[in-house]
């Protein structure tokens, strides 16, 4: 199969990215066919609200390809090609990261018909792993948002999606250089991604999760 990963966290070393990572390592080990797509480096805005994709003679509009040319025209020709999809992004201020916003906007929307009883264009379901990150020690406050995501990936992408959430994250390297007394720097830098540690295992099994479900259909 071919999985993409999208980290729409802006660092390209953090959590989101090292989980996302860790996820593509067992599907490689596995014979897929990885790639990960770092937003951060690429230049794009989210939808323009041109309204091109809802012409009426508009040529890519059975494909539901949005018109807007910019870095981010190939990264959603990928996605749309891929057999699954794995979805990256940091809670910021109880919300997903505004890239993520950019690519959703711009994934979904040309797919919806402005038709009554006419359902969003789906060329191919493509099954999706979404990988959220956090500081929080208390993302049950956010599960009412990562279910709606659910319902929304489901609704203009046609796959089934499974949310994983990783709370409790470390936010930077050294704790003691930086104005952050409100943290456990110790109990912090115990919560470090690396190999063997809880939430690396447990995107492990996540992702083999994923294939496993996949290979049954
Ligand atoms: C601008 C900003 C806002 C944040 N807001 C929240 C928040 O509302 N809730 C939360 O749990 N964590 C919040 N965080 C922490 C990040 O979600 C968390 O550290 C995350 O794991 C960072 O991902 P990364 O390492 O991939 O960059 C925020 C971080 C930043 C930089």
């Amino acid at each position: 199969m071919k999985i993409t990963a999208i980290n729409a966290g802006p660092r390209a070393r953090g959590n989101t990215a090292a989980l996302l990572n860790c996820a593509l390592d067992i599907a490689a080990l596995e014979g897929h066919d990885v790639k990960l797509i770092q937003l951060s480096e690429l230049t794009f805005k989210g939808c323009r609200s041109c309204f091109v994709c809802k012409l009426d003679k508009e040529p890519n509009r059975s494909q539901a390809v949005c018109a807007v040319k910019d870095d981010l025209s190939e990264v959603l020709t990928e996605a749309k090609s891929s057999d699954m999809l794995l979805i990256g992004s940091p809670i910021y201020f109880g919300n997903y990261a505004a890239d993520y916003y950019a690519l959703l906007e711009r994934l979904f929307f040309p797919g919806l018909v402005y038709s009554k009883g006419v359902a969003p264009i789906i060329e191919k379901p493509v099954p999706a792993g979404f990988i959220f990150t956090m500081n929080t020690t208390a993302p049950q406050n956010y599960v009412p948002m990562f279910e709606e995501t659910i319902l929304n990936y489901e609704r203009f992408m046609g796959g089934d999606a499974e949310v994983l959430v990783v709370a409790d994250t470390c936010q930077f390297p050294d704790y003691s250089k930086y104005v952050s007394d409100m943290f456990d720097a110790k109990h912090k830098s115990s919560r470090r991604i690396t190999p063997f540690s809880e939430e690396y295992v447990r995107t492990e099994k996540f992702m083999r999760d994923l294939l496993k479900k996949q290979k049954k259909r």
